[in-house]
């Protein structure tokens, strides 16, 4: 079965089991009769006898419709039967006697479609849909059936718009419906393609021609691989466009390339001889011209078993012209979405992302960042992601871990976007945890950090960090037991010429500090408070945000670092300006909650009488509701200055602030 083939049944079985609620006809089953028979002549009848004659009418009515409903369930459940045993035909005969009983049981209609579908019946089974439509206009099952039966009559608008009457139905379901309507797409495309290579077929244009002749020469047996592999050459080169290509599929150029004895045994690299090898390499570079950009052919090539195992063992070669065209074929895969889901679909992708990341590491790929990009392209893929979780450590953290601990003056330019794959694929959250938590990989981080910060590596740097940034978010003993030498590192950092890693390893000191009180005493005693301070003086979003942060992980835990700060700064005023002019809530939960840690010192909110400090604080506190947390930093710093300080609670009452700290206490217990 193709990808999209899958598909469709799990989205067929979906909306199977859909199928247990009842039918929602717009029929009220206990209408009263409006048109009673002529049997009842109702003026010679006392108005009240003529009620009691619609009443009984109504009430056999609802009797025989209760009987028969209870047949057509049978009927129904028969032909279910039927059509799980794949007799379609005898499903569609019970389906039919079903609906002689019943004629409003959207069900019935709709699974007689799906069986008329699967015998070919497409315009039968786009009029029991419609009538499915009409006992209930919201059946998106019938528009699933009409839809794909539209594209099997080539009717691309109709099946299209059925498709989109589903997500108006149901938007729940916008994933499956985009599935459908990129087949219908790929659908499309394809057969436009083929009309038009057909066409220039026929007018025998010489490019167009070149391509069927040539393989029409390949398929004839008894040359020499030289000759094969030469034909070959000169057919990669009349690819040259999509007619091209498609006239290479409907030529049976699959086939006569990839069943051709000599070829098969190349591609499992059996033989070792030079010849072979250069067949290899045309092979490859074919498939790539006849893949590029065209949904089908990718489609086709991957559905040879054989083709989808070389591929992925090939990426292991040895041979630097062998590795380098397959990855540039996967190259051609991995741009476009349709490319990835059958690459996702049909090939050992774990065992595919183990050898890109290994193959790093060999000197012809040191340049060349077709393979960086490759993983990068799919890295994106949750579906990949998925079955990477399993087989983490063999796939991915250890080939990673190997090519990072060999980081060289001439691998280093690849290094930034595998790092970026690799925190892409963190993005998943098993992945995620898996790496925070994996010891060996953290020991691998700091080597490699040490490494890159001693040789002036700065682009590596900068991509390591922020992977460390975004995996030492959560709480894991892995960081905590690097904690320290992750944080020496990184002070080290912040006397970098370079203003992105300063940022960055101001990012890791503020996830990593909060995980260790070792690690923040030893930063304290290094004297990191003046240096945050400085930094805070500079503006630059995210070195403040990482800053302001870092320092309050230290005022909170240590009384030293409040005194270095107020050394430092007497009056606060870098803090009290983040309070005024930052729009970064994060900067000013922050700012608000140091400034508190402080305030805990002796006589210091005496010294910031003449100043505003109190408004600053009450804006906070009376702010979005939304953030809490900085309402009640602001509010807690508030309290403490009033206690401490009469002249603030005067300044307080002028502002009318007791409302709005009154309002925030529940916020502060
Ligand atoms: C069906 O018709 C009966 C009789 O007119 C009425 O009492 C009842 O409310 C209707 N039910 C619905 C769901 O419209
Ligand atoms: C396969 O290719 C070889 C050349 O390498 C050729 O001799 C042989 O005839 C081909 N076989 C078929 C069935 O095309
Ligand atoms: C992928 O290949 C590896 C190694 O050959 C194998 O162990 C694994 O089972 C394969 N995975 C799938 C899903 O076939
Ligand atoms: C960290 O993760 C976020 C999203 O999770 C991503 O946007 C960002 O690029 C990552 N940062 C780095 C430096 O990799
Ligand atoms: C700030 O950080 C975000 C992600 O954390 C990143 O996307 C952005 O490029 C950074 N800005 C600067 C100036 O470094």
């Amino acid at each position: 079965h193709t990808m999209e083939d899958k598909t469709i049944q799990k989205a067929d079985s979906y909306i199977a089991s859909l199928e247990e609620e009842p039918c929602r006809t717009k029929v009220n089953k206990t209408k009263i009769n409006t048109n009673p028979s002529p049997q009842f002549p109702y003026h010679q009848q006392s108005p009240e006898s003529f009620m009691k004659m619609l009443e009984k009418d109504a009430e056999d009515r609802r009797r025989r419709r209760c009987a028969n409903e209870k047949k057509a369930l049978v009927l129904k459940e028969k032909g279910n039967q039927a059509f799980a045993q794949e007799d379609y035909e005898a499903a569609v005969k019970h389906y039919t006697k079903g609906l002689a009983k019943l004629k409003d049981m959207q069900q019935l209609y709709t699974n007689r479609a799906q069986a008329f579908y699967k015998l070919g019946k497409y315009r039968e089974a786009i009029s029991d849909c419609d009538w499915a439509l009409r006992c209930d206009d919201r059946c998106s099952k019938a528009y699933v059936h009409m839809g794909k039966s539209y594209l099997e009559l080539k009717d691309y608008k109709e099946s299209r718009s059925c498709f989109t009457k589903i997500l108006e139905i149901e938007p729940k379901k916008e994933k499956m419906v985009r599935e459908y309507l990129t087949r219908v797409d790929l659908e499309e495309e394809r057969e436009l393609q083929e009309v038009e290579a057909r066409r220039e077929f026929d007018q025998g244009e010489a490019k167009v021609t070149a391509v069927p002749k040539l393989l029409e020469k390949l398929s004839m047996s008894g040359h020499i691989v030289l000759y094969y592999c030469g034909g070959i050459q000169i057919l990669s080169e009349a690819v040259q466009d999509s007619t091209a290509q498609t006239l290479f599929r409907l030529s049976n150029g699959f086939r006569i390339i990839s069943d051709n004895s000599t070829v098969r045994s190349c591609l499992e690299e059996k033989t070792e001889d030079k010849d072979s090898r250069r067949l290899l390499v045309s092979v490859l570079k074919l498939w790539r011209a006849v893949c590029d950009g065209n949904s089908e052919n990718q489609k086709v090539l991957l559905s040879c078993p054989v083709t989808t195992q070389a591929l992925v063992d090939l990426l292991a070669s040895e041979e630097a012209a062998v590795q380098t065209e397959c990855l540039s074929l996967l190259h051609v895969f991995s741009r476009g979405p349709h490319g990835r889901r059958v690459v996702i679909e049909h090939l050992n992708v774990s065992t595919m992302v183990r050898n890109i990341i290994t193959g790093v590491s060999k000197p012809w790929q040191q340049r060349d960042s077709t393979a960086v990009e490759v993983l990068e392209n799919f890295a994106a893929e949750d579906k990949l992601c998925m079955q990477l979780r399993d087989v983490l450590t063999y796939c991915v953290t250890e080939p990673f871990t190997s090519v990072l601990r060999t980081i060289t003056e001439s691998s280093r330019p690849v290094f930034p976007s595998l790092i970026s794959a690799i925190d892409r694929l963190a993005q998943d959250d098993i992945i995620h945890h898996k790496l925070a938590h994996d010891s060996e990989f953290w020991k691998t981080l700091l080597v490699a950090l040490k490494q890159c910060s001693s040789r002036g590596f700065k682009e590596v740097l900068y991509s390591l960090l922020g992977l460390i940034i975004n995996l030492s978010g959560g709480s894991s003993p892995a960081v905590q037991d690097r904690a320290v030498e992750l944080c020496d590192c990184c002070l080290g950092l912040l006397k970098d010429s370079d203003g992105g890693v300063i940022t960055q390893a101001l990012g890791v000191l503020s996830t990593v500090l909060p995980q260790s009180s070792e690690a923040v005493k030893r930063v304290i005693q290094a004297n990191v408070v003046p240096t945050l301070c400085r930094m805070l003086k500079r503006p630059g979003q995210n070195a403040t945000k990482y800053a302001m942060k870092t320092l309050t992980v230290c005022t909170a835990a240590s009384r030293s670092a409040r005194e270095e700060l107020l050394r430092f700064d007497k009056k606060l005023s870098v803090l009290r300006r983040l309070l005024g002019s930052s729009c970064d809530v994060m900067v000013a939960g922050n700012a608000a909650l140091c400034l508190g840690h402080c305030l805990e010192l002796e006589g210091v909110s005496s010294r910031l009488v003449d100043t505003d400090v109190v408004l600053q604080l009450l804006r906070h506190a009376a702010g979005d509701a939304k953030e809490t947390a900085v309402q009640q930093n602001a509010a807690i710093a508030l309290g403490k200055l009033c206690r401490s300080e009469p002249r603030y609670l005067n300044r307080l009452r002028e502002l009318h602030g007791f409302e709005i700290l009154h309002s925030c206490v529940k916020l502060i217990t």
